[in-house]
């Protein structure tokens, strides 16, 4: 299977796409996280995509079209039978590029599933979150803390929060959501292939329903 998780910036693609992912056995593929990687280790490209992260505007979709065919050639990736992809396609021209890329090697992407979530709650959701600097595992200060302050759970990695959840960089981000992102829920439903699921629940909530419109 090959899965497009959308929605908007807070809706909760990076808390659910691992653990479905483990669930169904497929590759967690976030365009967010190897950008952030790269602006880590300083690369050109990374360098090049800060100053459109940190402002929340979204990297040109040339950039991020030769980046995603580069990762699905990933021997490791295909190696799970099933992809989940998070943060891309964020533009109608990134979704025509995708299923050009995938039509020429006969495969297709099977479903988009965006979980919704009201405005208020993705800036809440937002203001709160930490992350993990090594293992990635997101957190949120009030809804979901970690037991000890300031360390992972998981890994006892440093937590860290991210330049784009500042509060300016928010409001853009959502206004960029819905000028350029939101289209492609319409690519997709137009496709037939979309499905709008209630992400205000809690975490374990919203991951049975996304299981299920997975499995339907
Ligand atoms: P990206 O990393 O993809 O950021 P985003 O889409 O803005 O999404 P977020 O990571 O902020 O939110 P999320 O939905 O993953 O929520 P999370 O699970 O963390 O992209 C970052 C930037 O990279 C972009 O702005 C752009 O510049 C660039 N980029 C990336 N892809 C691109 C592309 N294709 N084209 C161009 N540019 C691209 O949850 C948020 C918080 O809420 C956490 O604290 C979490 O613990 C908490 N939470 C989650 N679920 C719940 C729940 N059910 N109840 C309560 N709290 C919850």
């Amino acid at each position: 299977m090959r899965i497009v998780l959308m929605g908007p910036p807070g809706a909760g693609k990076g808390t659910q796409a691992p653990r479905l992912a483990e669930k169904i056995n497929a590759s967690h593929v976030s365009t967010g996280d190897m950008l952030r990687a790269e602006v880590a280790a300083r690369t050109r490209l990374g360098l090049m995509a800060k100053k459109f992260m940190d402002a929340g505007d979204l990297v040109p979709d040339q950039v991020m079209i030769d980046m995603i065919a580069a990762r699905m050639a990933n021997d490791d990736d295909n190696a799970h039978p099933s992809i989940i992809l998070d943060g891309f396609p964020r533009t109608v021209s990134q979704a025509e590029a995708l299923d050009d890329a995938l039509q020429a090697t006969g495969g297709a992407i099977d479903a988009a599933i965006m979980l919704d979530v009201e405005r208020g709650e993705l800036v809440r959701r937002l203001a709160g979150r930490a992350t993990c600097a090594n293992c990635k595992t997101p957190y949120h200060l009030t809804f979901s803390p970690p037991s000890k302050d300031g360390a992972c759970d998981n890994c006892g990695g440093e937590l860290v929060r991210r330049p784009d959840d500042q509060p300016e960089a928010v409001r853009n981000r959502l206004r960029v959501y819905d000028e350029q992102t939101a289209p492609v829920l319409e690519y997709y439903r137009a496709k037939n292939k979309l499905t709008v699921i209630d992400g205000a629940g809690a975490p374990d909530d919203v991951f049975k329903l996304l299981l299920s419109s997975v499995r339907s």
